[in-house]
């Protein structure tokens, strides 16, 4: 059995492959476009794998998706490809509306012609290694979105379940928002067997640099300021990405079909609290001889339309499922913080631009 897996150069979907693949030894096809997020060197303890097969293109490219898919034959497609960064959204929401709506249909179509011509059957070989033949029944399409769709809470407002309406309001959620609703669809209309799941903020290893964790530690480091938005008060819910890769991975495993799962792991936070605690962590592991890094903290024009909070309500995945985050907040950042400290070279990589050289030779080739 195989998995194919979208977007895996990027952050998330990195992670995921990374893994996917230490925790069992089903090859994985990863299919992405190689935008400016993403980052194949972050893979680059995979390279001679025979487990994990890249293949640079396109969601929206049919013919290479029903290529890929007859070739293949997997079990499961998981979809993280996506523009995903809000301020990119609002200087050029083509890319966004593109990728993230059209894309979706594109692979969605495709998706449904591979899985329409699967013999029918009720064998279930959905638990990871499991060999059995592949039928309609056990297929999956998992589809990976944000709470960003459901829009900004205000103070005491209860968090986002599965059942909050979709109010999005960047052309990013809004995007994603689209492609939520295409893939209930397509399990309403046509039965493909479909998964959601929608997870606040994640942060970890090999974000990348424009986000607001990666960018603060890496600004700090550099002795650059640290822009924070507004008043700094808006409130996202932090996951640590591997923990979101371990709700996706029991998602897949047991999730009811054509269900939301919201994953979140209860770690709502300010984002002034954020900087001073990356602020914090570096004055204690990399300290300076000036005083603290917090001296570095500048407050900017805040974005336009920027949601105020938002809170994920997780007790669905933890019910019926029996997910939980494996690290606290606490954990997670310092973690994290360490990883930056002891991975500076990936971090230059990406900042000089070198990464996109790889890409390059990688593909000069083929
Ligand atoms: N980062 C978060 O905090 C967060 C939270 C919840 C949900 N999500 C969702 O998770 C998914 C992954 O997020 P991320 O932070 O890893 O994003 P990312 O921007 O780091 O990575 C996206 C990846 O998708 C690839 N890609 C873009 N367009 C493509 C296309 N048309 N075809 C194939 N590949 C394409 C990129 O090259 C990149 O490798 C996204 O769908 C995002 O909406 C992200």
């Amino acid at each position: 059995m195989t998995i194919l897996v979208t977007g895996g150069a990027g952050f998330i979907g990195a992670n995921f492959v990374l893994d996917w693949l230490a925790a069992c030894d089903e090859p994985v096809i990863n299919l992405d476009k190689l935008t400016y997020a993403g980052n194949p060197e972050t893979l680059a303890s995979l390279q001679g794998d025979a487990r994990h097969q890249w293949v640079q293109g396109d969601i929206g490219d049919a013919a290479l998706v029903s290529r890929l898919l007859v070739e293949h034959r997997p079990r499961a497609v998981v979809n993280f490809a996506a523009e995903s960064h809000v301020d990119r959204s609002i200087h050029g929401p083509g890319e966004f509306i593109e990728t993230n709506i059209v894309g979706t249909f594109n692979l969605l179509e495709s998706v449904r012609g591979y899985w329409q011509a699967l013999p029918k059957g009720e064998m279930d070989p959905r638990v990871c290694g499991d060999d059995k033949a592949l039928t309609q029944t056990a297929f999956r399409f998992l589809h990976v979105s944000t709470d960003e769709v459901y829009g900004s809470l205000a103070k005491g407002d209860p968090a986002f379940a599965e059942t909050h309406r979709y109010e999005p309001n960047s052309p990013y959620s809004a995007s994603k928002a689209a492609s939520d609703h295409l893939v209930r669809a397509w399990h309403h209309t046509y039965g493909l067997p479909v998964l959601t799941t929608n997870c606040s903020n994640n942060y970890g290893p090999y974000h990348f640099p424009e986000k607001l964790i990666p960018l603060m530690i890496v600004n700090a480091l550099a002795g650059k300021p640290l822009p924070v938005y507004g008043d700094g008060m808006q409130i996202r819910d932090w996951l640590y990405v591997k923990d979101h890769c371990s709700a996706i991975r029991r998602v897949l495993e047991a999730g009811r079909l054509g269900e939301v799962y919201n994953v979140g792991g209860w770690n709502e936070k300010p984002n002034i609290e954020i900087v001073q605690t990356i602020c914090k962590l570096l004055d204690e592991m990399r300290p300076k001889a000036d005083g603290s890094y917090a001296s570095q903290i500048t407050y900017v024009t805040d974005r336009p339309g920027h949601d105020r909070r938002y809170a994920i309500d997780a007790r669905k995945l933890e019910a019926e499922l029996g997910w939980k985050p494996a690290e606290t907040f606490e954990s997670g950042i310092r973690k994290t913080v360490e990883w930056y400290l002891a991975n500076p070279e990936w971090v230059a990589h990406v900042q000089s631009g070198a990464y996109r050289e790889w890409v390059q030779k990688q593909y000069s080739a083929s």
